[in-house]
């Protein structure tokens, strides 16, 4: 089956449980399930009873999609995404974002725990990426393209929907949220950065790094959709000290800052309108 019949076979299969179409997707990065609280939510599926859709493996990565309501926005999101360093393919990784679109979804917000290289910034920081460096060892587009998903060449020049960061920087003022701005480095783990690493991530202009996030953000400017993101600071990869970075250190970083990013979040998509 063609992977554009296998989106099309998944969203047929969501749109049979939905009664309203979502406006909205969210992925839910490490620790930030807590957004669900602010969301009025109407269904659940697990990862495991949606045909063609991988299933979650990381601790601290729940498994379903979640479909809901943000104020008046529909939104779906992801309790759980899916890691490249997981061994699962780019298509499995960026599949969810797919079957997104496939939906109705024209808005994407990602966010993602991130260790940080700009040295003005500390732990518990938020985010807005502006742009990103992709430095994933394999394209979520390689292949053979086909049109009814998006152009061969996308332009990738304004990932960051600009509109989105200007009322999310507004937000983030009302609600005496202080908010970085900056560019993400997507790579693919599993290891964090040794310390020369981070030097180099930081030279090459980056801000922050993590794991994911990019793969799915190509995918959803090759389908045209509008896309927010923003990045949890949960680690310092350039400082002083000699600490090593633990899992269990980001997830209680980003569990800490998650409330203030829930809240700017569901202002942000409370905003947007439904299809
Ligand atoms: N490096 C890569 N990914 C990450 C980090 C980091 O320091 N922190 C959280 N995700």
């Amino acid at each position: 089956m063609s992977l554009y019949d296998k989106i099309h076979e998944t969203a047929d299969f969501i749109k049979g449980k939905i009664s309203t179409a979502p406006a909205a997707g969210i992925i839910l990065g490490s620790g930030l399930g807590g957004l669900v609280d602010l969301v009025t939510v109407s269904l659940e599926i697990p990862y495991g009873e949606i045909p063609n859709f991988p299933v979650s493996t990381v601790k601290g990565h729940a498994g379903k999609l979640i479909f809901g309501t943000i104020a008046d926005t529909n939104v779906v999101m992801m309790g759980g995404r899916f890691h490249y360093y997981e061994g699962y393919s780019m298509e499995e990784v960026t599949f969810p974002v797919r079957v997104m679109k496939a939906l109705g979804v024209d808005t994407l917000v990602v966010s993602n725990a991130a260790g940080c290289m700009n040295v003005k910034w500390k732990v518990g920081d938020i985010m807005i990426i502006t742009d990103h460096i992709n430095q994933f060892p394999e394209h979520p587009l390689r292949g053979a393209n086909d049109e009814r998903l998006g152009p061969r060449f996308p332009d990738m020049t304004e990932v960051y929907d600009k509109a989105l960061i200007g009322e999310a920087k507004k937000i983030a003022a009302a609600q005496g949220l202080d908010v970085k701005e900056g560019v993400y480095v997507g790579l693919q783990g599993p290891t964090f950065e040794t310390k020369a690493e981070y030097g180099w991530l930081l030279s090459i202009g980056g801000d922050v790094v993590g794991m994911s996030t990019v793969p799915e953000v190509i995918v959803a400017r090759h389908g045209g959709m509008r896309v927010f993101a923003a990045s949890i600071v949960t680690d310092m990869g350039i400082r002083e000290d000699d600490n090593v970075i633990t899992h269990e250190e980001v997830l209680a970083a980003a569990n800490e800052a998650a409330p203030k990013l829930a809240g700017l979040v569901a202002s942000l998509v409370g905003g947007t309108r439904n299809p």
